[in-house]
């Protein structure tokens, strides 16, 4: 099989702190590849320099066969990416910020309508074209966005968190509309989740990182045969401690004992 992503020595550095340290992996064409990780361990990170969002501090990516660093409009035009902070304009209707998307990414003017029905159908929302964001539930959001990615019709799509904070009903829907396009189009996933049992039950291959470096990796039997256990979760655990991080992959109790002092903030 064919690698649709391929990354080498990847690292990113905000001043002296190494928040992604040298990772490599592959992706194969059509598959959905989990990668997963507590609290500050490097995934957003990760998913913002694939998506030449962030630059690296070093490493190569390459998606499709293009080179994103030196080759930047061919990558962009090869993957649609929903980020994990909402991303949508609560001003405009859903119509709208999809055609405001489909512009951006030049997608030919007499093709715009049907490509727009089509990714808003995927995700059921048609119906519910004309009405503002600012109406939409979260889960509906999450969908609204799902469908945008689509809009340029990418052969990868990124996902960081796309279920977080949703119920279990929206978050079930979500999943089944991102199989469908991955076993309907071919269309290759790579999602981040805190749900361990999401993973479980829809990735080809899985990858684990924990302070900025993949620390396992292989196909769900696989990392639980090697670990000696029954689940993911239980794997996961193992490899990375039952210490509670925040965002910034502080450990919680060691916070405590600096009197809940922050080391880092965000931004
Ligand atoms: N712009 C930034 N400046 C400084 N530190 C950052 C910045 N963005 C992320 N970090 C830090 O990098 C680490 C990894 O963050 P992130 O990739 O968001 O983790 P994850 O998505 O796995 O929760 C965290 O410690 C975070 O605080
Ligand atoms: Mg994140």
């Amino acid at each position: 099989m064919q690698n649709i992503l391929s990354v080498q020595s990847l690292t990113k550095k905000f001043d002296d702190f190494t928040a992604v340290n040298s990772i490599s992996f592959d992706v194969e064409a059509g598959s959905i590849f989990a990668f997963l990780g507590p609290n500050g361990a490097g995934k957003s990170t990760t998913i913002k320099m694939l998506t030449t969002v962030l630059k690296p501090t070093n490493g190569e990516i390459r998606i499709n066969g293009f080179n994103v660093l030196k080759e930047q409009d061919e990558a962009r035009a090869s993957f649609g990416i929903v980020f994990q902070d909402q991303s949508l304009d609560d001003e405009l209707t859903a119509y709208e910020n999809m055609t405001y998307h489909a512009v951006i990414y030049k997608v030919p003017k007499k093709e715009r309508d049907e490509r727009i029905r089509k990714a808003l159908e995927i995700v059921g929302l048609w119906d519910r074209r004309k009405d503002f964001v600012k109406t939409y539930s979260g889960g509906m959001k999450r969908r609204l966005e799902i469908a945008r990615s689509l809009v340029h019709y990418p052969k990868i799509l990124f996902l960081d968190e796309p279920t977080v904070g949703l119920d279990p009903q929206t978050r079930k829907a979500i999943w089944s509309h991102i199989q469908t396009l991955n076993k309907e189009r071919g269309m290759t996933i790579f999602l981040t989740t805190h749900y361990m049992e999401e993973a479980e039950a829809i990735a080809d291959k899985i990858a684990i990182i924990d302070h900025g470096k993949i620390i396992e990796t292989g196909t769900l039997e696989e990392i639980k045969e090697r670990n000696g256990t029954g689940t993911l979760e239980e794997a996961f655990l193992n490899l990375t401690g039952r210490d509670i991080r925040d965002e910034n992959g502080a450990s919680m109790s060691k916070m405590r004992l600096m009197g809940g002092m922050h080391r880092r903030r965000r931004h």
